[in-house]
């Protein structure tokens, strides 16, 4: 319909143009012969009649007539083809595009897959953060009492401000897969069992001790957290009382954020 429109427009205007020219140039030359494309036929008689009806005032020839429809004609059935060969193209172009729409899809699906790891409903976030930290007891910790916090005071790094070298906790600044470590010594020829918790649940344990020596234990553990989701490091329930300064540690580290 567009291309209708736009052919009746240049055709109108071809008119116009032919019927200025020819009222300054009275000698217009006359050819002959009218074009057979159907659209190009129906449009010249059409463009033909109103010319005519502007013209007769003048007094223009009936032949004149003939010969302005034909040159309209031929530009007519150039447009018309063109229109065609650009419809053909706009074809090919949707094709292409809805085949990509596709490709896009698939490779959503795949990326979903992929992000797909870890709680249920999380994806992993594109940013990167920069979140780890590593503390260590400064000194010898005697007098613990039972699920008392094992303070590690001497901060290695705290990338993010995430662990807090008073309190003893670390606080997730987003939702993630973290990762702990904690090895703690113990006095010597004692024992000491440790426990790493996340919001007041034990997630992992630890045997420090020796007899006649010191001993370490070590533990890791990877968890899910959400923002704001904590972990410290605490004296398992009534047993054992001394944590080792400088060879007890904790350290902990984002390793993939989820979106929210
Ligand atoms: C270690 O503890 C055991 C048991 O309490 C004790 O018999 C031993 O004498 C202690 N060793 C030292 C070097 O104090």
């Amino acid at each position: 319909m567009a291309l209708k429109t736009k052919v009746i427009s240049l055709c109108l205007l071809a008119t116009l143009l032919v019927t200025m020219v020819t009222a300054v140039w009275p000698a217009f030359p006359s050819q002959s012969g009218i074009g057979n494309a159907p659209l190009g036929a129906s449009m010249g008689s059409m463009m033909s009649a109103g010319r005519t009806g502007r013209s007769s005032g003048r007094g223009r020839a009936s032949k004149g007539e003939v010969s302005d429809s034909c040159t309209c004609l031929h530009e007519l059935q150039m447009v018309e083809a063109r229109g065609r060969d650009n419809s053909d193209r706009l074809d090919k172009l949707q094709e292409e595009v809805s085949s990509m729409y596709g490709a896009i899809s698939t490779l959503k699906s795949a990326l979903n897959a992929v992000q797909g790891g870890g709680k249920s409903g999380n994806r992993i976030a594109p940013q990167a953060y920069n979140i780890a930290f590593s503390a260590r007891v400064g000194y010898n910790r005697p007098y613990l009492g039972e699920t008392e916090v094992v303070v590690f005071d001497e901060l290695v790094i705290n990338n993010g401000d995430v662990y807090d070298p008073y309190s003893g906790k670390f606080t997730s600044p987003v939702p993630g897969l973290y990762e702990f470590q904690t090895t703690i010594l113990s006095g010597f020829n004692s024992t000491i069992e440790t426990m790493m918790v996340m919001n007041g649940n034990e997630v992992s344990r630890m045997f420090s001790g020796g007899f006649n020596t010191r001993g370490s234990g070590s533990n890791a553990v990877l968890l899910n957290m959400d923002q704001g989701d904590e972990v410290w490091v605490s004296v398992f329930y009534g047993n054992g009382d001394y944590v080792h300064g400088q060879w007890s540690t904790f350290s902990g580290h984002l390793v993939q954020a989820y979106t929210v």
